[in-house]
């Protein structure tokens, strides 16, 4: 499917401005990845540590060797199965690629998206920077709704509805003999290792040091505490919105997910930001481990832990 896309927004991202565009993760602030003014804006707009490198967003993997010095054949083997998708990966860069991009690394991380709108806009342009489109410390924005409240008029935004997925793309390095997940996403570790016929390792985000900067911000908090479900909470509290995988109770402040974790994955930021709008003091939100088959479950449990720790 082609979509076409105002020429208004292409325009603006060949000016070096920077246009709020819909992905299939989360919508993202996007810039022309060779604009250096254009990407300071990027950094200045949701005023974003300048430690912290971009995703570099492709129309076609092609585009991928003009920023990484070579293409591992793990990387291949994912392209081919992933792509477009949310999956970003993590190479070696080439020299050219501009320090903005990659925070003075020697590495760069690119993804292919799948949502059309976003293919379409960066296939009329360039490859873009695109950080998700909230002010730095806000949870990501999955609406337009969300982009509006944190930018106002201040950036161009293209509307593309909700997203679908709802937390950020899974974040692998391929540049080591064995890949690291350094930020858990809907691509699951199991699925990487299915396609590899390897074992794959995963970051520890809790260190000081994690190799994706970015997992040491707090990116994913409303002004409500986010809070495990425990024997002290009282459902009847209409100061906390509970989020729940099974219950028989229906009322205002309840959410009963039905063990959906794909849905709630989906509507989880969402639920973030509209809390703060409704007033809620706390979101409460019922204890899960791994044990229920879902690739999504390790990503949802490292936002929502990062929004209850920070
Ligand atoms: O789903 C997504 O990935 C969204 C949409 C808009 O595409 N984008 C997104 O971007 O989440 P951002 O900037 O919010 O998060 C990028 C993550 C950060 O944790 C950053 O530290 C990491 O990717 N990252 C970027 N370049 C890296 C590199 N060269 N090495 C390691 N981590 C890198
Ligand atoms: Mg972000």
């Amino acid at each position: 499917m082609i979509v076409n896309i105002d020429q208004k927004y292409i325009n603006a991202i060949k000016f070096g401005e920077v246009v709020a565009f819909p992905t299939e993760t989360v919508y993202g602030l996007g810039a022309d990845a060779w604009n250096p003014e254009a990407i300071a804006k990027v950094f200045k707009t949701k005023g974003r540590p300048s430690d912290n490198p971009l995703i570099v967003h492709v129309a076609d993997p092609s585009q991928i060797n003009d920023f990484a010095s070579s293409i591992p054949e793990a990387a291949q083997l994912l392209i081919e199965e992933f792509w477009p998708g949310p999956l970003t990966l993590v190479f070696n860069k080439r020299p050219e690629v501009l320090d903005a991009v990659t925070a003075g690394l020697n590495t760069v991380a690119i993804r292919m998206p799948s949502n059309e709108i976003a293919l379409s806009l960066i296939a009329n342009t360039n490859p873009l920077v695109a950080p998700s489109a909230n002010k730095s410390g806000t949870p990501s924005p999955t609406k337009y709704t969300h982009v509006k409240a944190d930018f106002d008029d201040s950036v161009l935004i293209i509307n593309g509805g909700s997203t679908q997925v709802g937390l950020e793309s899974t974040v692998l390095d391929v540049t080591g003999t064995e890949p690291m997940i350094l930020r858990p996403g809907v691509i699951g570790k199991e699925d990487i290792e299915r396609v590899l016929g390897q074992k794959i390792s995963v970051d520890d985000s809790n260190s000081e040091q994690p190799k994706s900067p970015g997992q040491k911000y707090s990116h994913y908090k409303p002004k409500a505490e986010i809070q495990w479900l425990n024997s002290d909470h009282d459902l009847e509290d209409s100061s906390s919105l509970f989020l729940l995988l099974n219950t028989e109770f229906e009322q205002s402040n309840i959410i009963n997910y039905d063990q959906d974790f794909d849905l709630l994955a989906r509507e989880l930021y969402d639920r973030f930001r509209q809390a703060d709008i409704d007033g809620y003091k706390q979101v409460v939100i019922e204890p899960f481990d791994d044990r229920y088959e879902s690739t999504i479950i390790p990503a949802l449990l490292n936002r929502i832990e990062k929004a209850t720790s920070l």
